[in-house]
């Protein structure tokens, strides 16, 4: 009942019981874009409130050593390298993962990459669309549907998107972005409609702007808009872990959504005005 009401169950658990185990201890997680930013952070967090943690990205040093930092620190963790792209890896990484451990209790949709370009310099460039599909949606979608079986077989799971605010904004200069981003989320929505019986839970992350290395080529688009850290980032993401809210959403995300939908016409206005001025989402 609790979770038809979207009632942070966890939160509840944590104020009658402070200090009881989290969800999370003794389950398997699997971190995407672990090497990095919010996945990175994430994968120290899970770990941190003992589950065993699974990390996934192209870099294979970064996630070994990161691996065995947190197995150095009393944690369990190891290093799947994947290139999310290509989609015999990835179904490679299923074999391997449901070899090893049976399966995955909660999953993190985080790995991606983010393009912020105009139509106008966009003609000759139909690979960004192509790229952005590749690692936002059907990444995360191939994952998820070589995992889903286990997870409904054991009545148990967890999955957690990170989309991003622009899919309720819909900013300027990002069409490539978020028309991926905003794809997995509305996949994730109907997918939560076909594994409800079978307690397999979704959640999509709109994060507005994260200070990442995500970041690191365009941070004058986003000076003085509010930020978190990758920590602070992270911490919200195991929140939902253990809550498995449908959403989680910033207050501008919010508002973009009822402008969108009560006035779009004005939204159009509002969003091509503020992408003159320079202002982003990411
Ligand atoms: N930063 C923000 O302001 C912000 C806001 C909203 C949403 N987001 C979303 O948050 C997520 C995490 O981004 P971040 O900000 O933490 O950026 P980041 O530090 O650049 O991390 C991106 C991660 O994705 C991995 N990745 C990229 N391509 C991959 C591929 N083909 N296969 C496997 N892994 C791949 C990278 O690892 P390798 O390079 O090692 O493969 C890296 O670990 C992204 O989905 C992003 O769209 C970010």
């Amino acid at each position: 009942m609790s979770l038809l009401l979207q009632t942070p169950r966890a939160a509840v658990r944590r104020l009658l019981r402070p200090g009881a185990p989290s969800p999370l201890r003794d389950r398997v997680v699997l971190v995407t874009g672990a090497s990095s930013g919010i996945g990175e952070a994430t994968s120290r967090l899970v770990a941190e409130r003992g589950a065993t943690v699974l990390l996934v990205a192209r870099r294979a040093e970064t996630i070994g050593s990161l691996a065995d930092e947190l197995v150095a620190a009393g944690g369990r963790a190891a290093a799947y390298p994947c290139d999310l792209t290509d989609g015999d890896a990835v179904d490679a990484l299923v074999e391997r993962v449901l070899a090893e451990h049976g399966g995955v209790d909660y999953l993190v949709n985080n790995a991606g990459r983010s393009i912020r370009r105009s139509l106008r310099d966009s003609h000759d460039r139909f690979h960004d669309f192509e790229r952005t599909m590749a690692i936002n949606y059907f990444g995360p979608v191939r994952l998820t549907m070589g995992l889903l079986p286990a997870m409904r077989e054991q009545r148990f799971g967890h999955v957690v998107n990170i989309v991003s605010w622009g899919v309720q904004l819909k900013a300027p200069r990002f069409a490539a972005y978020l028309a991926s981003k905003s794809a997995l989320d509305t996949w994730a929505r109907v997918a939560a409609r076909e594994t409800w019986d079978d307690n397999v839970t979704f959640t999509n992350m709109r994060f507005g702007v994260v200070q990442t290395p995500m970041l690191a080529t365009s941070s004058q688009h986003y000076r003085g808009l509010p930020s978190l850290t990758a920590d602070q980032a992270a911490a919200r993401v195991v929140r939902a872990l253990e809550d498995r809210p449908v959403s989680w959403n910033i207050a501008a995300g919010r508002a973009g959504d009822v402008l969108n939908l009560v006035a779009p016409r004005l939204a159009d206005y509002v969003m091509s005005r503020s992408a003159r001025a320079g202002r982003t989402t990411t």
